[in-house]
């Protein structure tokens, strides 16, 4: 958020609302960037999406439509290379072929490692809950799920360091088969997870 950590903990220890929130967790107010990760740590290793549609089917509780499963079986062949189930990440830093964006020029993994072999590789996002993350890509350059599926039928760029999986240029996908695909991404929407109050803006409550 391109804000200094100290500046940070002067914010927090001014609120009162925070002083006391931090005396309840650890006996007294000080604020220090130990107990702030701390907390933080503990907040974010509570969040689980396991009850997405696609988790009820993986554990026998539902089944798929039809559909929903010519998308499974459509996204197992044409994304899961790189999208691996079931965290639908691979964790790796890939090219997937994004023209580069002439107003930021972000070149991905090499602004940091200032490898050449890294230009304009980006993580690979994990898709669960994807339905309700718009905009994508990094830059979020597009707005809807059917953007991104052009992206890969039809935009793909062989660029510096383009993904070898993409090498061969765009994935073939008819209309039919991207809607089937949109409604097996439709299942990782964890409605339990999305709307667990726990994780909502505490101001909001
Ligand atoms: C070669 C690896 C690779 C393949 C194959 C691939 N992707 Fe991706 N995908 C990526 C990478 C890397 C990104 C992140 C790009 C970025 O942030 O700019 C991404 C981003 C996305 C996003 C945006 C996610 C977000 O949170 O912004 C969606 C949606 C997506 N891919 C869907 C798919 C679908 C559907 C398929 C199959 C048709 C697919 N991908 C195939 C690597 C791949």
């Amino acid at each position: 958020m391109a804000e200094d950590i100290n500046a940070v903990i002067a914010k927090l220890q001014a609120s009162g609302k925070y002083r006391s929130l931090f005396n309840k967790a650890y006996g007294d107010e000080e604020v220090t960037s130990q107990r702030m990760f701390r907390s933080m740590t503990q907040f974010m290793g509570m969040m689980y999406s396991y009850n997405s549609k696609y988790d009820r089917y993986k554990r026998n509780e539902t089944t798929l439509s039809g559909q929903e499963q010519n998308g499974y079986a459509l996204f197992l062949t044409k994304c899961n290379s790189c999208h691996k189930e079931p965290l639908f990440s691979d964790f790796q830093l890939r090219n997937n072929g994004l023209s580069v964006n002439p107003l930021i020029k972000d070149s991905g993994r090499y602004t940091i490692t200032h490898v050449l072999t890294d230009a304009f590789k980006f993580k690979t996002p994990s898709l669960r809950n994807i339905m309700k993350t718009a905009p994508y890509m990094h830059d979020g350059r597009y707005a809807s799920i059917e953007q991104c599926l052009d992206h890969y039928t039809n935009n793909v760029t062989n660029m510096t360091n383009i993904d070898p999986l993409l090498q061969s240029g765009s994935i073939p996908l008819t209309s039919q088969e991207k809607l089937d695909i949109i409604a097996f991404l439709n299942t990782l929407t964890d409605y339990k997870f999305l709307g667990d109050k726990r994780f909502a803006d505490p101001n909001f409550q």
